[in-house]
């Protein structure tokens, strides 16, 4: 990709896209520009150590917003778009699918749309370096039976939940402006990622934290679904280096070969909540797992194929489960200010919705 000043990023306020801007700015010579409608799940705090810098910017919009959209790459003239922004959890999309479909589907339809209208109007150099990466899951290929391949960039798209149905809407726009408009866009598909800014509803941060404060550990099911973590870290070089070598119109698998069952994780947390901060007053960790009423439809199993990226990019996760784990229980019991910062009203209103009525099985 030839030199450009700026990248315009959607969701960076979020988990991963903050990780990515941290990653991109101490990387990377280009400038980054933020678009984020800072929902319950983005966090300016995130970024608090390049607030004020040079190459950061933050726009508080929606990708919904055309207009908004269509100005700022008018304004900044980016040689790249990478997208994060979406609604993610699985549990909300199952409370209120709505704002998944306007998010996920509306807004990256929009996104799109005015990236194509931007990308006309660049010289042919800046037409040929240009990328959209498209950010997307591996759960649009619904869910795997214990001796089922893993997932590869092949299997047809099965999508079980709300938020996997709109990411898989987006992903096929997403194909459609490449195919249709010739825009340069990329894909990719990641498993679960885990790390430092992860809002504390998904499952790894959510057991670290009631771990260290006694509460219960509330199970799905019997525990036994399986999901490839990946660290976060991996997952932001891996967009990196898509966006270098990538081909435009292909789609990349992205994962950390680390198969577990949610069980496992639990008990793993436990002991590292244990041994990093021990309290008598609580004891082992593992005695407050307590099994709840399963989510619906909740996929069995998700493993990913990451041969082609490998192959094609050269690019492979560098971190080990057990010990980005350890990390990322040390990042969270060294972060109170910025754990505390994101439990507010909101937050305890999402827990008591979910868990209210989750009665210990
Ligand atoms: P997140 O929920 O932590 O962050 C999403 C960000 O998008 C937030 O900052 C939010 O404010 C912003 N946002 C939401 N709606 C918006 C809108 N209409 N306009 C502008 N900004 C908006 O999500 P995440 O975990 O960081 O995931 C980022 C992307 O990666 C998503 O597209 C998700 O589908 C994908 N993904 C996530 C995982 C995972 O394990 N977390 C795995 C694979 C793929
Ligand atoms: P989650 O972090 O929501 O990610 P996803 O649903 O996108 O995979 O959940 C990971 C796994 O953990 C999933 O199988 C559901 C399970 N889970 C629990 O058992 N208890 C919980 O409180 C949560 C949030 C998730």
């Amino acid at each position: 990709m030839t030199q450009f000043r700026s990248i315009l990023v959607t969701g960076g306020a979020g988990f991963i896209g903050s990780n990515f801007i941290l990653q991109w700015l101490s990387a990377q010579s280009a400038a980054v520009v933020n678009l984020d409608l800072l929902t319950y799940a983005g966090n300016p705090e995130n970024l608090a150590s390049v607030r004020g810098t040079e190459r950061y910017q933050l726009t508080r919009g929606d990708i919904c917003d055309a207009e908004c959209v269509r100005s700022l790459l008018r304004e900044h003239r980016p040689g790249a778009i990478v997208h994060f922004a979406a609604e993610s959890h699985v549990d909300r999309s199952i409370t209120g699918p709505d704002a998944f479909v306007r998010t996920n589907v509306q807004g990256t339809f929009t996104l799109l749309e005015q990236a194509r209208h931007y990308w006309a109007t660049l010289d042919e150099a800046a037409r040929q370096s240009f990328r959209f990466l498209h950010v997307s899951t591996d759960e649009v290929y619904g869910t795997l039976g214990p001796d089922d391949p893993a997932f590869s960039e092949t299997t047809p798209y099965a999508p079980n939940s709300p938020y996997a149905a709109s990411k898989a809407a987006s992903d096929h726009f997403a194909r459609a402006y490449f195919h249709t408009f010739g825009l340069p866009v990329l894909t990719t598909n990641c498993s679960n990622n885990y790390g430092p800014y992860q809002f504390p509803e998904k499952l790894i941060p959510l057991m670290i934290l009631n771990a260290l404060e006694g509460k219960p550990l509330p199970v799905y099911g019997d525990g036994q679904n399986v999901r490839d973590w990946l660290f976060v870290e991996d997952h932001c070089s891996a967009i990196r280096a898509v966006l270098e070598r990538g081909r435009p119109g292909e789609t990349y698998n992205i994962g950390g070969n680390s198969e577990r069952k949610n069980l496992d994780v639990v008990t793993t947390l436990c002991d590292l909540v244990d041994e990093l901060r021990p309290n008598p007053a609580i004891g082992s960790r593992r005695k407050l797992i307590t099994y709840v009423k399963d989510r619906p439809g909740h996929d069995r199993r998700y493993a990913i194929d990451a041969r082609k990226i490998t192959r094609e990019i050269g690019w492979q996760p560098s971190e080990q489960f057990e010990s980005g784990l350890r990390k990322t229980v040390a990042w969270y019991l060294d972060n109170d200010a910025w754990v505390q910062s994101v439990r507010t009203g909101a937050y305890m209103e999402w827990i008591q919705k979910n868990y209210g009525e989750r009665v210990a099985q």
